[in-house]
């Protein structure tokens, strides 16, 4: 071989490692992130505890922003293959056609432009965890490839024909109803029963308001951290709003919601005024029981609800379409007369 033919090798070996390495994470959080005092919060996390000193699949069910995520990580950190990579794969984010290849890897000639072999998710996660989110949304095809290797530990890449065998221990998480998918024919059942052999359901924040105050402290003191803020915590009646909301989005917007407020104010103390001006959220909340108010205003809470809830991304805006019952257009076009701050179009 010469020399050329020899560093073009070498290049690809470099090459491939490089993306191996940008790709292999460890666990980001340990069951010591996770507050929560509620006897509800206290179930997660003991089962997840226990989940974490076996190898058992694990299944992470509740809405979003309820904390799937953390507790994958967690459970990763805190069982026998912490110190091995920990690989998280998105179903819902990566197009249909690529999340094969993404999850198997490709054999170099498997299509035109696979002019090197690549190495998938799963084999990145050889004597690790792999992170399945949002199985809810993966295809059916997929489903059946993800339950054989999910029952043989084995698979091929793409258009190669030698079998890799590996050693992974799955989390999945989802958001959505897997009964009702499994009942409408959109996820197999059987790798259902594959997915939940431990299953946890993170309740919603509605459920466990009794965490309010502990979740608003420990944000408060990572926001001042991370804004440089020295914010002490927050007024009675402040205290008071936030127990009045229902919370669609859970954790992730009660830190929207704090962040947004010490960004912007320079107060020691949050009080309710500085939520109200500063949240949309609670401009229009009703107190307690929803009195009779103009229909365009019961619209604009209902919509601002719902985009709290799934989330200001094209997919988050198509399923508040869905739950709101109109086109993704009509929401589009109500969002744009509504324009508030925050809610970007
Ligand atoms: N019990 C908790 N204690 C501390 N932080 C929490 C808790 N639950 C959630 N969080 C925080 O809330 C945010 C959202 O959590 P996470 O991303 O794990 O939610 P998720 O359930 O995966 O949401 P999605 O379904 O939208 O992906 C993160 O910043 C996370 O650290
Ligand atoms: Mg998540």
């Amino acid at each position: 071989m010469n020399m050329t033919e020899e560093l073009k090798k070498s290049t690809t070996i470099i090459e491939n490692l490089t993306d191996k390495l940008g790709q292999v994470t460890t666990s980001k959080y340990s069951f010591e992130d996770i507050i929560g005092n509620s006897t509800e919060i206290k179930k997660c996390i003991n089962l997840a505890e226990k989940s974490a000193r076996s190898n058992s699949t694990v299944l992470l069910l509740g809405e979003s922003g309820t904390g799937k995520e953390l507790f994958a990580h967690s459970i990763h950190g805190a069982s026998m293959r912490r110190e091995n990579p920990f690989i998280k794969v998105n179903c819902a984010a990566i197009p249909e056609t690529l999340l094969e290849s993404e999850f198997f890897g490709y054999a170099k000639g498997a299509f035109t432009g696979a002019v090197k072999s690549k190495i998938g998710k799963f084999e990145l996660a050889h004597s690790g965890t792999i992170f399945l989110d949002e199985i809810g949304d993966m295809n059916l095809l997929l489903q059946g490839k993800l339950l054989r290797v999910l029952q043989e530990m084995e698979f091929e890449r793409v258009g190669g024909n030698q079998t890799i065998k590996v050693d992974v221990r799955v989390i999945a998480a989802t958001n959505r109803n897997l009964r009702e998918l499994i009942r409408r024919g959109e996820f197999r059942e059987d790798l259902y029963y594959r997915l939940n052999v431990v299953e946890i359901t993170i309740p919603p924040l509605r459920l466990h308001k009794e965490d309010l105050p502990a979740l608003v402290n420990n944000t408060i003191i990572k926001l001042n951290r991370k804004l440089g803020k020295k914010v002490k915590g927050l007024s009675k009646d402040a205290e008071e709003l936030l127990f009045s909301y229902d919370w669609p989005g859970n954790v992730r917007e009660l830190e929207n919601v704090i962040e947004r407020v010490m960004v912007t104010v320079d107060e020691e103390i949050l009080v309710k005024k500085n939520l109200i001006q500063h949240v949309n959220q609670f401009r229009i909340l009703p107190e307690r029981d929803v009195d009779i108010m103009p229909i365009d205003q019961m619209e604009e809470m209902l919509i601002r609800k719902a985009m709290a809830k799934y989330g200001n991304t094209v997919e988050g805006k198509r399923r508040a379409a869905h739950a709101l019952n109109i086109s993704l257009a009509t929401l589009y076009n109500k969002l744009k007369k509504i324009r508030p701050s925050n809610i970007k179009i």
